[in-house]
């Protein structure tokens, strides 16, 4: 497949938030090649370039986004090879549920908790994404990545500075795949087993509406979503944007939101929850 480039391409239905205007230049590239051409040509016109990875993990504004965003969704970054050691290489562009799809049908256990993180593998490496317990770096051997000058380099965890949703080597770079270690070889069962127990947690304990995942990051010992609930606001709106009755770490677009509407209600929760417990909450996803 060749890569696709677009002119003011409306970025809302690539995002969970479903909120947010164009990209100026929106791309797709196919190859690695074709990734390094386009932050290159961004780079050289001073142009600001981003990764979109699933789109669930930003607020895209209502202005939309003066410059090149660049997605890895063409197929050819979804790769996913079980190899002989036991160790899978999995690509950037693949998604966390088929990449818990994939090992399962393997026999491969230890990626359950990723199973209902909705972003793609580039995304949760850059973010140390986590659920249940569990980051995606404790499942990653090495990572390969592109530096904004273009060079590709393969580096060992061990190398790496990460922490709570949090990888300091991805910060300018983008991850184009890594090499994963999966705990152990078992029945395909077992692991799907695990799946439906990880899926039930979540389906209780996080909301169904679009939403960006959890807007705060944890302040170290408590969790946002109990502050937040403690200072008495789910069911806070702006517009069509909601602090979740189910989880108070996020919020939810009821249908019509716009980011206006979803920054408007950050605003007002970081300064209700400064007030009734003195924390000041930081926000986790990129607004
Ligand atoms: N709680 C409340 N009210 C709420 C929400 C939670 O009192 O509205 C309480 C819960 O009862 C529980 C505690 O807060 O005692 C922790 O709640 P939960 O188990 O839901 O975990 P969390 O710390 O709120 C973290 C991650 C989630 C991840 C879940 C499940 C962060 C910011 N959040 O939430 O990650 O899915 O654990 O493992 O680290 C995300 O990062 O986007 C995200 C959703």
């Amino acid at each position: 497949a060749a890569t696709k480039v677009r002119r003011e391409e409306s970025l809302a239905p690539k995002t969970t938030m479903r909120v947010g205007g164009a990209a100026r230049i929106y791309v797709e590239p196919a190859t690695a090649e074709d990734l390094r051409a386009t932050v290159a040509a961004a780079r050289a016109r001073g142009v600001r370039w981003l990764m979109l990875g699933r789109g669930s993990n930003l607020v895209v504004p209502d202005e939309g986004v003066d410059g090149v965003v660049i997605s890895l969704a063409a197929a050819a970054w979804a790769t996913f090879e079980a190899r002989g050691d036991g160790r899978v290489w999995a690509g950037a562009g693949l998604r966390l549920k088929n990449l818990c799809g994939l090992a399962a049908k393997a026999g491969l256990t230890g990626f359950e908790f990723l199973e209902g993180v909705p972003g793609n593998l580039g995304g949760a490496l850059r973010m140390n994404a986590g659920a249940m317990g569990g980051w995606t770096f404790d499942v990653v051997e090495a990572v390969t990545l592109m530096d904004a000058d273009g060079t590709v380099r393969t580096l060992p965890k061990a190398e790496m500075e990460v922490g709570y949703r949090h990888c300091a080597e991805l910060k300018n770079a983008v991850a184009l795949g890594a090499l994963l270690r999966p705990a152990a070889q078992v029945e395909a069962d077992a692991v799907n087993r695990q799946l439906d127990v990880y899926r039930r947690k979540r389906q209780e304990s996080q909301p169904r509406e679009p939403s960006a995942g959890c807007i705060f990051k944890n302040p170290p010992g408590t969790s946002a979503g109990r502050l937040i609930d403690e200072s008495g606001l789910k069911g806070a709106r702006v517009g069509e944007a909601e602090v979740s009755a189910v989880h108070a770490n996020f919020i939810v677009n009821r249908g019509g939101a716009t980011a206006g509407d979803v920054l408007e209600l950050v605003r007002h929760v970081r300064a209700r929850v400064r007030r009734a417990t003195g924390v000041e909450l930081e926000p986790e996803v990129i607004l």
